[in-house]
């Protein structure tokens, strides 16, 4: 089967920096996994070469199994990648449904509907008109993370989706994610919170200073030496 996505040993440094060194991985279609690794290991840096937000310096990256390295941003994000950003960036002065409109063309009527079938699916129908910016920050996350699905894309990068967000979003967000993979999408999701990536990730990959030092599932991840070390053993 062709992969969702397929990196073959990508590498980008800043400066005197390798925030990425050389990593390669596999994602099998409609699978839920997991980035994990200390502060600084090179995650956010790694969606940012994914989706041509930064230029790799080496490697090469298959997405559907096309090369899409060296392709621009909005092109990525056309052939179906959606990623959120670790910041999220809601514009406060839209509402929540204007939110998911400034991402399309075209129909605007049956992006409103689409829009609108998405606030449900995180249950924030209700606040379709309610101004972002008087949004809590998990449901501004909640937004953001919706506004991804409305260019319908098949594989999702989300960078610490549930950082900050309360218990009951949190499961509204869990779903989401789970209901993404149902429907055959791919996800990868950069988190902190153990618990999530163990509720969640079929497999994960393991950065530490750029390098890939682990990849399994996530049971066999949390015992792993080298794992341990990196985060625990500085
Ligand atoms: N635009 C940039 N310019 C210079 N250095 C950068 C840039 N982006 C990232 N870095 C450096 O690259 C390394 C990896 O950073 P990155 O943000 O990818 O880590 P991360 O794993 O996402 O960390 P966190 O868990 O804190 O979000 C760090 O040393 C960081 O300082
Ligand atoms: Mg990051």
């Amino acid at each position: 089967m062709t992969a969702a996505l397929e990196l073959d040993a990508v590498k980008k440094s800043f400066g005197g920096v390798t925030a990425v060194n050389g990593v390669s991985l596999r994602l099998e279609p409609g699978r839920i996994y997991g980035l994990i690794g200390p502060n600084g290991s090179g995650k956010t840096t790694l969606f940012n070469c994914i989706t041509g937000v930064e230029r790799r310096d080496a490697g090469r990256i298959f997405f559907q199994g096309e090369r899409i390295d060296g392709l621009k941003p909005w092109q990525i994000a056309v052939k179906g990648v959606g990623r959120t950003f670790q910041v999220t960036r809601v514009f406060p002065e839209l509402s929540a449904l204007e939110n998911l409109l400034v991402v399309t063309r075209g129909d605007r009527a049956a992006a409103e509907r689409r829009g609108r079938e998405l606030l449900a699916f995180v249950k924030l129908e209700q606040l379709a008109g309610e101004y972002a910016g008087n949004l809590s920050y998990g449901q501004q996350k909640l937004v953001e993370f919706v506004r991804v699905l409305m260019r319908d894309p098949s594989l999702v990068l989300l960078d610490e989706p549930a950082a900050g967000v309360n218990r009951t979003l949190l499961n509204d967000l869990l779903e989401a994610v789970r209901r993404l993979r149902d429907e055959g999408r791919t996800v990868l999701l950069v988190e902190h919170d153990m618990k999530v990536v163990m509720g969640l990730c079929e497999v994960v990959f393991v950065l530490d200073h750029g390098d890939k030092i682990a990849e399994g599932p996530p049971g066999i991840i949390q015992a792993d030496e080298r794992v341990i070390e990196a985060y625990f053993g500085r």
